[in-house]
């Protein structure tokens, strides 16, 4: 049996000794008293009984054992122009203030924060100090408009919003405090108050009473200490896309998280304390949670937070540059980022201006690697290309080839075998496990490893609903695929009605929620088609309400300009296509299947369940006349 069989065995045989075993690599005020609480299943609960400090974990633990001098972070912002080091005790020092400046506004154990922050240090100091005062924080991404921050301002009903003047995107400057002042004015739940980081590039108006400036409460603040919290009390919320205009607030507890994001430093990512670490995604997307926050914290790292793009920041070389400068091992990012880069610099010549001595291994997750972007990567950088799958859901990878264990062969289109922890099966729609390259529904059987979500925020039945109730004893991922003859795990996509736009987890159940709110629109689908750059893009089919006399085209803008302001530009929502009816079964469910297919020029079958084949022909003609649809059906009935 080879290392990986043994150890990954070893886990599923007996996760109480080898989650124990890992656990120690954490500071603990207090050992728990279970290791994996299964007394309430399906619910399963990680270290019961024990109590630590995930803020100690990251920050100070490191302070007194010797790398109180090394850099804890590095601020990397090419859009600023800037860059900015912090070692461990500078770092330690920050947040233990920030954390006092928070206690001050009257915020404490079991309170929750929102963060709405750009890519500044900010954001992870005001994560860090959270955890510190054991106060359950919840970032919310950028690119989300005040709508969607309402939401999430309803649901969490912080005390405290943590915000800045403005972020700056490549392009432009996005006045993040105007969008949070709208969200409360749509928000029910009112927050007391708001600290805003006032940045030099768009100075934001403060309400009196309401709003304080960063700067001037770190002047004033007093640091604060650690405050010990049950290893199963939640640290953070994150909210992601569900089938419903209604996110999913994922909850994640502090113990099981520090224990499963510290092994998987060695155990996947094979980096060590002492070595750069860098994830280039977003502080509010789990990537950036897990490995630009705590992972590399935890174990010691340094780690970089960079406020750039792969491409145009200046040019496609920037990941390179970033890699060369501050001699990071460990690359974590998005394949379209990397095809972003492809797009711009094909030949790689960009690769070539970069010592990349330091540079070992490029991780990729948050959407299939494509083999084509793999062969790319591979062959201009000569460096291990691993691609990875995981979800807000797990919070660390459910599938990957653990470096640190024992490296397999890629298969490219694979994510290679199931973490240490995750056992993963293959199951058809009646539950049945499915054989060797049989696609099918892919399920993790419970319990699920530390780290992973225990609940959803105030939504217990939304959580059994959706995950567990579908296939007793195991979790729904919602994500089909196959194992291979070798255990690989092929992950083909969604198969409910989530997309992935550049990496980023849309709904389109809300979009169609959104679109139906248009006056003129009867009815409506959304989909997602295959896109080089992005992996998918919306493209929403609506039918005009009868007598409707405006021009196609203005209610097609006024729908991208609705997604924008209701979603965010992040929803890249740009085409509409206008038909008479939407193809659908004889029992009225709209093939969106099909549709899909048609978008993207693939052979189709004329699904024998439809109320009228002629329609896919008008679908088609719609489609081509917004750019989509190249090739036609076969003709066949299924
Ligand atoms: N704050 C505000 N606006 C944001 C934003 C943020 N944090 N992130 C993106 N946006 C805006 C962009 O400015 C753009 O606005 P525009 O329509 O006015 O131009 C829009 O949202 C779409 O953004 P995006 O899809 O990211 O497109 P892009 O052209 O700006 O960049 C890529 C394309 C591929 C370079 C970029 O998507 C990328 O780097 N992706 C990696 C994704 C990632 O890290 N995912 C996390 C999982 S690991
Ligand atoms: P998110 O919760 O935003 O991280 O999105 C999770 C979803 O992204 C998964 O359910 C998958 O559909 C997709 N995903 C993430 N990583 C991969 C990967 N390596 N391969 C295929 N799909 C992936």
């Amino acid at each position: 049996m080879g290392r990986y069989e043994e150890i990954f065995q070893r886990s599923i045989r007996d996760p109480q000794g080898f989650w124990g075993e890992a656990s120690e690599a954490i500071s603990w005020y207090k050992r728990c008293d279970k290791v994996l609480d299964d007394s309430n299943k399906p619910f399963y609960r990680w270290f019961t009984g024990g109590e630590l400090n995930t803020c100690y974990n990251a920050l100070d633990r490191h302070v007194e054992s010797g790398r109180a001098d090394q850099i804890a972070l590095i601020y990397d912002s090419p859009v600023t122009n800037q860059i900015q080091t912090f070692t461990y005790r500078e770092l330690l020092g920050q947040v233990s203030r920030f954390a006092g400046a928070l206690k001050g506004l009257g915020v404490s154990k079991g309170d929750t924060v929102i963060i709405y922050l750009p890519m500044v240090p900010h954001a992870a100091i005001a994560m860090l100090a959270c955890a510190r005062l054991g106060v359950v924080h919840s970032v919310v991404f950028g690119g989300f408009a005040p709508h969607e921050l309402a939401i999430r301002i309803d649901d969490a009903k912080p005390k405290v919003v943590i915000s800045a003047s403005c972020g700056i995107e490549a392009k432009r400057v996005v006045e993040f405090k105007h969008m949070l002042d709208k969200a409360i004015d749509l928000a029910s739940h009112k927050p007391q108050k708001c600290v805003i980081f006032q940045r030099p590039q768009a100075k934001a108006e403060l309400i009196p009473a309401r709003d304080y400036d960063w700067d001037e409460l770190m002047a004033k603040a007093e640091p604060a200490d650690c405050v010990a919290v049950k290893a199963t009390d939640p640290l953070y919320i994150l909210y992601t896309s569900g089938t419903t205009g209604i996110p999913k607030g994922i909850v994640r507890d502090n113990g099981g998280h520090a224990v499963a994001l510290r092994w998987s430093m060695e155990g996947i990512y094979d980096t060590n304390p002492g070595e750069v670490y860098w994830a280039a995604s977003d502080v509010g997307w789990v990537v950036g949670h897990s490995y630009i926050v705590y992972a590399p914290l935890f174990a010691g790292c340094t780690t970089i937070l960079y406020e750039g793009k792969p491409v145009g920041t200046p040019d496609p070389g920037a990941f390179w540059r970033v890699i060369s400068q501050h001699n990071v091992k460990t690359l974590f990012t998005a394949p379209t980022a990397f095809r972003a880069i492809k797009k711009e610099d094909p030949k790689g010549e960009y690769i070539q201006k970069y010592d990349l001595s330091s540079f070992k291994y490029l991780f990729l997750a948050g959407e299939r690697l494509d083999p084509d972007t793999y062969h790319w990567a591979r062959n201009l950088l000569k460096k291990f290309v691993i691609d990875h799958w995981w979800q807000t859901e797990t919070g660390w990878p459910i599938t990957a080839n653990c470096m640190g264990i024992e490296q397999f062969p890629v298969k490219p289109g694979s994510s290679t075998k199931p973490v240490p922890g995750y056992d993963v099966q293959i199951l058809d729609s009646s539950g049945k496990v499915l054989g060797p390259k049989q696609e099918g529904l892919i399920v993790m059987k419970l319990p699920l490893p530390p780290g992973t979500f225990p609940t959803l925020w105030n939504a217990e039945k939304r959580f059994l609903q959706a995950y567990l109730k579908m296939f007793p004893g195991y979790y729904f991922t919602a994500d089909g695929g196959y194992k291979d003859e070798d255990g690989y795990i092929f992950v083909m996509g969604r198969v409910d009605d989530v997309i992935n736009v550049a990496g980023h987890r849309l709904s389109t159940g809300e979009m169609e929620e959104i679109i139906a709110t248009h006056p003129d629109v009867a009815e409506c689908a959304v989909i997602g088609a295959g896109d080089s750059l992005k992996g998918q893009l919306p493209i929403g089919f609506i039918v005009l309400k009868a007598g409707a006399t405006r021009d196609p085209e203005d209610v097609s803008k006024e729908l991208e300009e609705l997604m924008r302001n209701e979603i965010g530009p992040i929803a890249c929502y740009k085409s509409t296509a206008v038909v008479g009816r939407l193809p659908k079964t004889r029992s009225g469910k709209i093939l969106r299947g099909t549709m899909r297919k048609i978008a993207d020029g693939e052979e189709y079958k004329v699904p024998s369940t439809i109320d009228d084949p002629g329609i896919l022909e008008e679908i088609t003609i719609a489609l081509q006349h917004i750019g989509y649809a190249q090739k036609k059906s076969t003709g066949q009935c299924r």
